[in-house]
């Protein structure tokens, strides 16, 4: 079955009693502002057609989504040996900015969807790109056809200002000669990409891409091949939410990408995008409403990769 509007609708409204059993991120203070009971979700098809419900056209923080952003830009960028000999492709099983494993594992982030794996992707943008900021923001307005998406300055220095655990990570990289820039201007980078500040709506046209074997809504040409958008689709469904991915695999069944904004995208290769915003995380960092309202929609539709 199609998803409808009225069944978004529906979705929403069961998992509404949900808001209040999580928490709203509150290590990036400008996060911590956000009203918890914001929610919203919307569909892209890949023909274009969007459906959507709740606050589906409020702009948020995307924090870690950008993350796959990130991926795809290097992808583009350079050969794969010069990406994966950085950055591993297995799941953590730990926190999205533990360094626990960075140590024993010589500098090598397990995946580009943790802190320390994102942090080498926005490495390699810093070295081949002129002005990765600009870039990134044109790339974005691009695949979401709005060009009033913006950098949230106000999340970006307050991140900047809570900067101790990402730069400590960067630094333990650099020791281990996996970091070729100076850390301060490629931490400003990252944070930049995480303040990206976007819709459901914006978020579901964005990553169309990943639903249509690399070729962007509207496009007529591809931005990454079939093959590379298969391989960041399976890096989603692997390591897209963490040490969550599995119960995300196992509940939802979708190559998917969590914020602690609360947003997470969905893709349904072949058919869809989906994204859903409620703020309220659960214990790994993703959205508890939102994981919930995935889940929903995946029974009621009958799709999952597995
Ligand atoms: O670097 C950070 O910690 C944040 N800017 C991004 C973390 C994040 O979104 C993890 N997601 N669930």
């Amino acid at each position: 079955m199609k998803p409808t509007e009225a069944l978004l609708h529906d979705i929403l409204d069961e998992v509404r009693p949900l808001i209040g059993r999580g928490k709203v991120a509150d290590y990036i203070p400008a996060l911590a502002n956000v009203p918890a009971d914001k929610l919203g979700i919307a569909v892209c098809y890949n023909d274009g057609e969007i459906i959507q419900a709740g606050d589906s056209e409020e702009g948020f923080s995307i924090q870690s989504i950008s993350k796959v952003l990130s991926l795809t830009l290097a992808m583009t960028l350079y050969e794969p040996l010069e990406i994966w000999q950085r950055v591993g492709k297995e799941p953590s099983g730990h926190a999205f900015n533990s360094m626990i494993q960075l140590e024993l594992e010589n500098g090598i982030p397990r995946n580009p969807f943790i802190n320390a794996g994102a942090l080498v992707v926005s490495d390699l943008l810093h070295s081949r790109l002129s002005a990765p900021q600009y870039r990134m923001l044109e790339l974005v307005r691009e695949l979401s056809g709005d060009p009033h998406v913006v950098y949230d300055k106000e999340v970006a220095n307050s991140e900047m200002q809570h900067s101790d655990r990402n730069a400590s990570i960067a630094y333990l990289m650099r020791s281990f000669g996996n970091f070729d820039n100076e850390v301060m201007p490629v931490l400003t980078n990252y944070f930049s990409y995480c303040a990206l500040k976007m819709s459901c709506v914006d978020l579901a046209r964005t990553f169309s891409y990943l639903a249509n074997k690399g070729l962007p809504l509207g496009a007529k040409k591809s931005i990454i091949s079939q093959t590379q958008s298969k391989q960041i689709n399976a890096l989603l469904a692997t390591c897209g939410l963490y040490d969550g991915a599995g119960e995300f695999a196992y509940r939802v069944g979708m190559p998917g990408k969590s914020g602690v904004g609360g947003g997470i995208i969905a893709v349904v290769p072949g058919e869809m995008t989906i994204a859903v915003w409620s703020p309220e995380l659960d214990p790994s960092g993703n959205s508890l409403a939102g994981t919930a309202a995935l889940e929903l929609l995946a029974e009621r539709i009958g799709r999952s990769i597995f």
